[in-house]
């Protein structure tokens, strides 16, 4: 057999996580990374290209050929980089730019989801502030507003009142805080539940369930705090039994994946759907075409087989009869942020005990803002550090073993939360 090189394209956690998981494949001679990050190097070959400059990773790819690319993050993919990858008869995963608008427009997104039926929260689209803003003032309950576009992160406000909620439209549609991305937006009643990150991989047809996991978006302990890029994550999701885990997949993965397939963009690759669990409903919140970081961290960690033919697959447009088994125990993730972060994180601070984290039986260690200084020792070099992996029969021996991970690192000005996983621990027993 002709052992396959992969080019994945990112440089977070996330991709790290990535790499680290198809470099174990018996399938896999070699990985590059572009831009990748220096806690891959020994994974992995990495080629100086940014994941946003579309023509120069199309360029790298038509010099490396890979036999597949593997997209991290949602830019390149909302950009188009799988439609100009594919013009150039190169394999990649991750749907096509006309698909990944189910991430790139909320409107869009939206607009799918009530043709075909999908439970998603009420909400309104709007291009004029003046219309937006008498909508917010007549509106009888709480609600979120968001940019249609890409604002990485940044363009959701959840808001109590009237007051925060006009505050928002303004940001977005009078400072342009995100430019363009903020010229429409979407209003939707804000609902209360418990949210899950539910990720599947899609061959246009096909669907095989990869696994749940929940987030933790506020920088502080019990969920205060602002809104970051995610703090740390737990898989499987103990409260996520059976009977959920079905109608998430009959009233929202197949339906979605039919009418896009109806809409004649059939939709490939890793589908992220962001829930909210209200009551025993799973409502969608948001569609993201691309893995959730750190929700791959634990994803991976839980992967059992090897993942290159799954990737494969995929891409090509045929799943075949493959079935995926992941490990029955538990993953936790803790993200290692910088002082300051999400705001202005502060940087350049040596960073100690990697090593001797991932000496810890089941602990591995996923780079994102590191930097390499002259004495080969790391620095941070983002507000997202690392990330600090644990695996566990249960979720508390992954909690523990993740967390003695953490407890080997130091840095100046390090924070992260306390309380991955403890979410998890209240509830009964479940299966993903
Ligand atoms: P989104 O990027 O659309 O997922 O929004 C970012 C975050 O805002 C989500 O992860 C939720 O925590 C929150 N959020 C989004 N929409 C709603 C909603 N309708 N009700 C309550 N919270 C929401
Ligand atoms: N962890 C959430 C995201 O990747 O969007």
């Amino acid at each position: 057999m002709d052992k396959k090189k992969v080019l994945v394209v990112g440089s977070g956690g996330r991709e790290h996580a990535l790499v680290w998981k198809l470099s174990k494949s018996p399938m896999v001679r070699e990985v590059v990374a572009a831009p990748g990050n220096p806690g891959m190097g020994k994974l992995a070959r990495l080629a100086p290209v940014a994941a946003d400059d579309l023509d120069g990773i199309v360029l790298l790819a038509c010099r490396e050929k890979p036999d597949l690319v593997v997209i991290g993050p949602e830019a390149p993919l909302v950009g188009g980089l799988v439609d100009l990858l594919r013009s150039e008869g190169i394999l990649a995963l991750g749907p096509v730019r006309a698909a990944a608008r189910l991430e790139g427009s909320k409107s869009f997104a939206k607009e799918i989801m009530r043709e075909f039926g999908i439970p998603t929260a009420p909400f309104a689209v709007f291009d004029d502030f003046k219309e937006a803003e008498r909508y917010v003032r007549e509106a009888k309950r709480p609600l979120v507003v968001k940019a249609d576009g890409l604002c990485a992160g940044k363009g959701v406000f959840v808001t109590q009142g009237i007051d925060e909620a006009l505050a928002a439209l303004h940001i977005l549609m009078r400072e342009r805080k995100f430019g363009n991305a903020g010229s429409r937006v979407v209003i939707e009643e804000r609902l209360v539940g418990r949210e899950i990150s539910y990720h599947v991989l899609s061959d246009g047809r096909r669907f095989l369930p990869i696994g749940v996991a929940q987030d933790h978006k506020r920088l502080e302990d019990g969920d205060r705090g602002p809104n970051t890029g995610g703090m740390g994550a737990y898989s499987p999701v103990p409260f996520v039994h059976q009977e959920l885990e079905e109608k998430i997949t009959k009233e929202i993965v197949e339906p979605l994946l039919h009418g896009m397939r109806l809409k004649g963009i059939p939709y490939t690759g890793v589908l992220f759907v962001g829930i909210m669990v209200v009551g025993d409903q799973p409502y969608v919140l948001e569609f993201n075409v691309r893995f959730g970081d750190p929700e791959a961290q634990v994803l991976m960690r839980r992967w059992r087989d090897d993942v290159y033919p799954f990737f494969e697959k995929a891409a090509g447009g045929d799943l075949g009869e493959m079935r995926l088994e992941l490990d029955a125990s538990s993953a936790v993730a803790v993200v290692l942020a910088s002082e300051g972060y999400p705001d202005a994180p502060r940087t350049g601070q040596k960073i100690d005990g990697i090593e001797e984290a991932e000496q810890e039986a089941g602990v591995c260690v996923f780079h994102a803002g590191t930097r390499r200084r002259e004495d080969g020792s790391f620095e941070s070099a983002g507000g997202r550090v690392l990330t600090v992996t644990g695996m566990g029969m249960d979720l508390e021996a992954a909690i523990e073993c993740a967390y003695r991970g953490v407890s080997r690192i130091r840095f100046e000005g390090m924070r992260y939360r306390k309380d991955i996983g403890a979410q998890g621990r209240c509830v009964g027993f479940g299966l993903h």
